[in-house]
């Protein structure tokens, strides 16, 4: 009856998709914890590039049931769209499942983001948002004002109780505070009464598929979005986004025991990533961090923003490694470091002068850390591609042996390249 959770090792963007994808090939559900159509995971299959936002990657193979689960918030639109492009390309979604306990994201969820954000950006502490409603969404979900997936299926009237309620907030909020026009209640009842009958085939009551299929000893994988750095209680705040996409945001998240959680992978890429705002210790703003973004193609899948570039951060890391208890690493996008020599890994953190022990807790304090660098020699032989151990030169194979070492943990899969055949297993996950 088990469960394999695929972790964001980073600050998302490691390459979760691909792994999930080609994980999912031996699985029978996978299923989406938390965040919402902030994430982009991408996949390359011989069909071509596919961008996933909300929808669990597990649809593009025919036999799997994919499941948003409860600790998702939902844009019905975005949904709606995300379905329609893969119906236009003959993908069969009709074993697509919404939680009825996810939440919704609202027209004013995605405009107070904005509104925030801009507020943030005059203080010069913009966090560098998705701007899809993140926050905001659930932010209401905690104060316990949020519109879940089953209350748009409540008839007219009982729906605009719920929503009387809430536009008036809202409507508050948006007018006193940010001087803007205030949201219809009528278009909006009508949005979401289009929304519940759009919707209401994909919405259920997820958690007894899950549980049934744990009990069946179905494998069931667990899609992560973002990453551990970005995790609102263990990331670095505020700097992050608003769900837990840690192991724990995954039990959570979809109603299930950790005891089910047989394997965490925890997915790093070979050096390191962050889009947005917030602390980055090995980011190389010269040509080396412009090298990996060009070569890497590191711009986001979601908002198009580049992706700020820097060196394995090993402290970060392990860290993450911790907080999952990841049993399991899977290293993505080995390549991209093809022929750059040396490769540094940042083995830890110096503040004014002392090494820091354990990971800082406050943005100002990791901003002022320097990372401490271990340089290793590069590779002159492509690991591009390969799909064997033999095949991978000596130095990628200690540099690989060096971040096992300072993660904590052994890599059970090497991806050497975007495409489902691209990868090595040196531990089966499963
Ligand atoms: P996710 O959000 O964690 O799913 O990652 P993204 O999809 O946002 O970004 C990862 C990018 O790296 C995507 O464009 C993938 O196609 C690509 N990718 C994944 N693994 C590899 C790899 O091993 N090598 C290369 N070159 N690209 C990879
Ligand atoms: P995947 O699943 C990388 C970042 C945003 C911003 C911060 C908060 O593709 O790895 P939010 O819109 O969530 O309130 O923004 O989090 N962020 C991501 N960065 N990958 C992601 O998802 C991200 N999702 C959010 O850039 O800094
Ligand atoms: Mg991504």
């Amino acid at each position: 009856m088990p469960a394999y959770a695929i972790i964001g090792g980073q600050w998302g963007d490691e390459g979760k998709g691909k792994v999930v994808d080609f994980l999912s090939e031996k699985a029978h559900i996978v299923a989406r914890f938390n965040g919402g159509n902030n994430a982009g995971h991408t996949v390359v299959t011989d069909a071509g590039e596919f961008k996933f936002h909300l929808i669990p990657v597990g649809i593009l193979r025919p036999e799997i049931t994919c499941i948003i689960g409860n600790g998702v918030v939902v844009n019905p639109d975005a949904f709606l769209a995300e379905v329609r492009g893969l119906q236009a390309v003959s993908v069969d979604v009709s074993r697509l499942f919404i939680s009825d306990k996810a939440h919704v994201i609202m027209p004013y969820h995605t405009m107070l983001d904005g509104l925030e954000e801009e507020v943030r950006a005059e203080g010069g502490k913009a966090i560098g948002t998705t701007g899809m409603g993140i926050g905001p969404a659930y932010m209401d979900k905690a104060a316990r004002m949020g519109i879940r997936m089953v209350d748009l299926l409540l008839d007219e009237r009982a729906l605009l109780a719920r929503l009387s309620f809430v536009l008036e907030q809202k409507n508050a909020q948006i007018t006193k505070l940010y001087g803007r026009e205030p949201l219809s209640l009528e278009d909006t009842l009508i949005k979401c009464l289009e929304w519940g009958r759009d919707l209401k085939s994909y919405v259920r009551a997820v958690e007894p598929m899950i549980q049934d299929a744990l009990a069946a000893g179905q494998r069931i994988i667990l899609e992560g979005a973002q990453g551990t750095m970005l995790d609102l209680d263990h990331g670095t705040y505020p700097y992050v986004t608003s769900s837990s996409p840690t192991v724990g945001g995954a039990c959570v998240g979809l109603g299930i025991s950790p005891m089910h959680v047989k394997e965490v992978a925890g997915v790093y890429k070979a050096y390191t990533t962050r889009v947005g705002s917030g602390p980055l210790p090995t980011e190389l703003n010269n040509e080396v961090g412009e090298f990996i973004r060009e070569r890497a193609w590191e711009y986001g899948t979601t908002t198009g923003r580049p992706r700020r570039c820097g060196w394995f951060d090993a402290v970060a890391a392990r860290y993450s490694a911790t907080v999952n208890g990841v049993t399991s690493a899977i290293l993505t996008r080995l390549d991209v470091l093809d022929g750059i020599s040396p490769v540094r890994v940042c083995v830890a953190y110096r503040l004014n002068g002392e090494i820091v022990s354990g990971f800082p807790t406050d943005a100002p304090t990791l901003e002022a850390c320097e990372p401490v660098y271990e340089d290793l020699p590069g590779w002159e032989t492509p690991t591009a591609s390969a799909r064997d151990i033999a095949d991978l030169p000596k130095e990628a194979l200690n540099y690989m042996r060096r971040l096992e070492e300072l993660i904590g943990c052994s890599i059970g899969v090497v991806s050497t390249g975007p495409g489902r055949e691209e990868a090595i297993v040196l531990k089966s996950i499963f």
